[in-house]
């Protein structure tokens, strides 16, 4: 069998008075006119429960969008049960019917449901219409067709050495058990894409999304249904985090974790998983994309514009909160006046409101703890005689958690914005003396506790050069004279070391290769 060559799904633009800005319009206001009751799906079933969790859109936290049905332990036990069960049919289900399902998938989102589930991620997740675009439409379909791609030549790679007299071959068996798939809230390709990848190769999963994506995470379920995923398949339960983790982690039929989320949370799933090896049947996969504090760094012999637009795109697009966002930056001494004036110049167009208004770039970040723990961050360099702050610092949360995009000068470059992850708006921008690059890639490196993305931003080969090689180790993701984010499914696969995780590239082949578990098998005639 072929499948359809993968291209990536042209991004749409919502110009004004394009036929497509009034229907995601349309899906906006459907969207915030009804109250949402949201189950959990277990074997097929939608189950409601009493205790309710509420969805609120993070730019205007009095709307009740909708509310959802949280569960128990034994929710997650029933889940487990369900993905068994539906296991022997689904692992022996051709492959390309289990293809078929996900290019459906694909289809109806690229097609009638495209508009709801950006609207979804709008409303839920805060983010304006052209990241939501990206990221929750063309991102997705692209994950789902370019997985088919890399499961077709997963599937018919080329067979190994048959001497006279044998057949030599290897079968690609999905693991023994289930996945579990622990999902983001900022990207929705993302959430969809942990458990599906994992049930393309023929798994069978249990769904925990973060609280703060409940919402497109329904949906995405909805169209499995609709693009006829059988029941059991994937399961997606709303569990307190902790609560789901004693039920799955101490099942022997516990095979593999599918994770993207806090460094600190993998580490105690990691920690976890290794204190109960003894009870599993088969070492799990550990499969995870955790913390970033990603960088730019600015050459001498940079080009001011590119660098501007590059540290302001990279750092406040969807407010900071890509994993791959740029949240350091070095800049050479140079170049730092022209920079800063061009970027003081784009930062004051900035819009901030929600995401109804297609003009705000800066929407909410995505909850209070998120909110607090920013401004704790922003109040103590405001104290701290030693930092400046250039532009925002203001924030605001009576009626949605916005906090202005904002850029810190430190005189140090282990400042503590400099080192921790913020997860949002908030920049820190170290000025180095032109003479010192070397150095200063000496300390990038060093201050590299995560490694997921960082980009060099120059004209002179050398300095590229010097760079790319100093910081071989201190990004998964490297860019040269480009922002830090926005990888795109089928070109540059994604994911990082060190501290970020186990850089199993997401939409790539290699992440398809850490669900399945080959078995060799030798005829002899
Ligand atoms: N594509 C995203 C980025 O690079 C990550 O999924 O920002």
């Amino acid at each position: 069998f072929n499948v359809p060559t993968a291209v990536n799904e042209p991004i749409q633009d919502y110009a004004p008075g394009s036929r497509e800005r009034e229907l995601l319009q349309s899906a906006l206001a459907e969207a915030r006119a009804v109250e949402g009751d949201i189950p959990m799906y277990i074997g097929g079933k939608a189950v409601h429960t009493d205790k309710k969790g509420k969805v609120t859109p993070p730019h205007d936290h009095q709307h009740l969008l909708a509310q959802y049905s949280i569960g128990d332990k034994t929710h997650v036990q029933q889940a487990i049960d369900a993905a068994l069960a539906a296991k022997p049919q689904w692992e022996n289900l051709a492959w390309e019917q289990r293809a078929s399902i996900f290019l459906k998938i694909a289809d109806l989102i690229a097609g009638p449901y495209r508009y709801k589930l950006n609207a979804s991620t709008m409303l839920g997740q805060s983010k304006n219409a052209y990241q939501a675009e990206i990221d929750s439409a063309c991102e997705l379909i692209d994950f789902l067709r370019f997985n088919v791609n890399y499961m077709t030549e997963i599937y018919q790679q080329q067979p190994p050495v048959s001497p006279k007299g044998v057949w030599n071959r290897v079968e690609q068996r999905p693991l023994e058990g289930f996945v579990f798939a622990l999902t983001p809230f900022n990207f929705t390709a993302i959430a969809a894409n942990l458990p599906t990848s994992a049930a393309l190769m023929g798994n069978v999963v249990v769904w925990k999304p973060a609280d703060t994506q409940v919402y497109a995470a329904n949906l995405l379920m909805e169209i499995f249904r609709e693009a006829g995923l059988p029941d059991g398949v994937i399961n997606l339960v709303y569990v307190d985090g902790p609560e789901a983790g004693e039920v799955i982690f101490n099942s022997p039929d516990f095979a593999g974790i599918h994770f993207t989320g806090s460094t600190a949370v993998f580490q105690n799933i990691w920690k976890t998983i290794g204190n109960n090896i003894h009870k599993y049947k088969t070492y799990p996969r550990i499969v995870g994309e955790t913390g970033g504090k990603d960088f730019i760094l600015v050459h001498g012999s940079a080009d001011a514009e590119v660098s501007s637009t590059a540290i302001l795109r990279g750092a406040f697009e969807y407010q900071g909160q890509k994993c791959s966002a740029a949240s350091r930056v070095y800049i050479a001494k140079s170049l730092w006046p022209s920079i800063k004036e061009l970027m003081l110049r784009d930062l004051a167009t900035f819009k901030m409101g929600g995401t109804e208004d297609f003009g705000n770039f800066i929407n909410a970040v995505i909850d209070e703890r998120s909110f607090d723990k920013l401004a704790k961050y922003i109040d103590s360099a405001k104290a701290d005689g030693s930092v400046e702050i250039i532009a925002g610092g203001n924030y605001d949360k009576s009626k949605g958690y916005f906090i202005e995009p904002t850029v810190i000068v430190a005189d140090d470059p282990k400042y503590i914005t400099m080192c921790e992850e913020l997860f949002g708006p908030v920049l820190t921008v170290f000025v180095y003396e032109d003479e010192a690059f070397d150095d200063i890639l000496t300390t990038i490196d060093s201050t590299s506790i995560y490694a997921l993305t960082g980009a060099v931003i120059a004209q002179d080969r050398y300095a590229i050069e010097k760079a790319s090689n100093a910081l071989r180790n201190a990004a998964g993701n490297f860019y040269i004279n480009d922002k830090c984010t926005g990888a795109v499914v089928g070109q540059q696969p994604f994911g990082g070391a060190r501290g970020s995780g186990t850089n199993d590239k997401a939409g790539s082949m290699i992440n398809l290769l850490r669900w399945v578990s080959p078995r060799t098998i030798k005829e002899s005639f």
